[in-house]
């Protein structure tokens, strides 16, 4: 009939009272017959327990026991609290626990192929060691994949599918409390949605198919039905062939799309003040879990101001080239030249988060709207964090002619979408929208170099497994 603690919970408020737990063996240092250290490990956190033949109704048994417990077994503690007069190496909460009971609850195998504590060091802490002539274990990222369920235990990672839940919720909250409505749209379509070929092709009951390389279709043809705006959360599906730090095959998609009464700018100042808002929530509630992610991930707080600065494609170009930079002033930045660009603009504005707009025609998807002065540019934009892509958006052609000859001029298949493109015969508003990926979000607010970082079991070129 005891009440559960959490570890994270146990603090030095508690001294003198008896609680219950539930955590991890996470490691054990018999000190002799008569006693045995064991930390206890729940969602990140770690508590020191004391198991002495000293406490009452402790046996010589029970400390064997405690010293032989597989790692990673769960177990239930009963102990008292108390606060020892050194602090604590090597757990995260300031405290002992004098134990009582024990159980174990479910046993782990031996000799676990990750060891939760090797795969928990910073680097940092290797480097020092290393420097002392001593190697300590590291754990590579390809057996941290194809052991995630373990990998996923240190509380760096467990600090980031907090913050990536956050990320999500903020999305959800503040589109909400701007009039939009989530929908849900199929990720089983006729046709590609993006252009380009990076579809993963599939067989639907005889007729081609494809998984959906975004909800764009549907989220445009959402607005033509009257919702006026709406998001969503769901997977999107590109069959990339390039192996990079920052593709997967399958991610988390948050897109947007909402009705323009005069200018794409419109979709900036949503942007703007979401994100804004974002980072604002993110360091406000998920302190512990950055501060978890920073330990074994040291990383810069991101810098952002509010009101968002936003420079046109044109202005950009100009910075690069007063860098000595030269770009093709209607072609694609490339990763390098976007990363220059993003140092060039913290530098000058003092800050790692901004919008770049009016982008040439050219390079962006064929659904993109011209800008009314210069079809050479088009009313569209890609979002940057430290100096990376994190979104793209754009105004949307909205006369149905017009967006037929744009697919076509792209060399797309109008058969495949005309469905798509009738949506916009029965009386469409003008509209824009943009899309956003959860696991860059999260991957550069943190100052992370790997999307696989911040997907729970991330799908790239060479992995479909676990
Ligand atoms: O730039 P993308 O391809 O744009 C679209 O999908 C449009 N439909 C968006 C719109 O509404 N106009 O993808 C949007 C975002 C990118 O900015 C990037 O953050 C992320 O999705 N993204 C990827 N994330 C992980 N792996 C990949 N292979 C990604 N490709 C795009």
């Amino acid at each position: 009939s005891m009440d559960w603690t959490q570890v994270g919970a146990l603090t030095q408020e508690l001294k003198g009272k008896e609680v219950l737990i539930r955590g991890r063996a996470h490691t054990t240092r018999p000190v002799s017959k008569n006693m045995t250290f064991l930390v206890v490990r729940e969602k990140g956190f770690t508590v020191q327990c004391l198991v002495s033949t000293q406490s009452e109704g402790v046996s010589r048994q029970m400390v064997k026991f405690v010293a032989g417990l597989n790692r990673e077994s769960i177990v239930d503690v009963i102990g008292v609290v108390s606060v020892p007069e050194n602090p604590i190496k090597g757990a995260t909460q300031q405290i002992d626990i004098l134990v009582r009971k024990l159980y174990c609850v479910n046993k782990a195998m031996p000799n676990l192929p990750i060891n939760i504590e090797d795969a928990a060091r910073s680097y940092v802490e290797i480097e020092t060691a290393l420097q002392g002539g001593v190697q300590l274990p590291r754990v590579n990222q390809d057996t941290r994949l194809n052991f995630r369920v373990l990998d996923i235990r240190t509380p760096a990672n467990q600090g980031i599918f907090r913050v990536q839940c956050q990320v999500g919720m903020i999305f959800r909250q503040f589109l909400l409390s701007e009039d939009f409505v989530e929908i849900h749209t199929p990720k089983l379509i006729a046709g590609s949605s993006e252009g380009g070929s990076a579809v993963f092709k599939l067989d639907y009951k005889g007729q081609p198919a494809c998984l959906a390389q975004s909800p764009q279709l549907h989220k445009q043809m959402s607005i033509c039905g009257d919702f006026g705006r709406v998001f969503e959360i769901g997977p999107v599906f590109r069959a990339e062939d390039s192996y990079t730090h920052r593709h997967l095959c399958e991610f988390t998609g948050l897109d947007v799309e909402m009705e323009i009464k005069k200018h794409y700018s419109e979709v900036m100042d949503i942007v703007d003040r979401l994100f804004v808002t974002m980072f604002d929530s993110l360091n406000e509630r998920c302190q512990k879990e950055l501060e978890a992610v920073g330990r074994q991930y040291p990383f810069e707080p991101l810098k952002y101001k509010p009101n968002t600065l936003r420079l046109t494609f044109e202005e950009g170009v100009q910075m690069l080239k007063d860098a000595g930079v030269e770009v093709d002033p209607l072609g694609d930045l490339n990763t390098e030249s976007e990363r220059k660009l993003g140092q060039l603009v913290l530098e000058k504005y003092g800050t790692e988060f901004y919008i770049l707009h009016r982008y040439p025609l050219a390079v962006r998807p064929f659904y993109t709207m011209p800008c009314y002065d210069n079809s050479l540019y088009s009313n569209s934009f890609d979002v940057f964090i430290r100096g990376e892509e994190i979104i793209s958006g754009a105004q949307r052609v909205h006369v149905p002619e017009f967006l037929a000859e744009r697919a076509q001029a792209c060399g797309i298949d109008v058969n495949t979408i005309s469905t798509y493109i009738d949506s916009f015969r029965y009386g469409a508003p003008p509209h824009g929208g943009f899309g956003v990926g959860l696991e860059r979000v999260v991957m550069l607010f943190c100052g992370l170099g790997n999307i696989r970082k911040t997907s729970l079991f991330p799908r790239d070129p060479q992995r479909i497994a676990p």
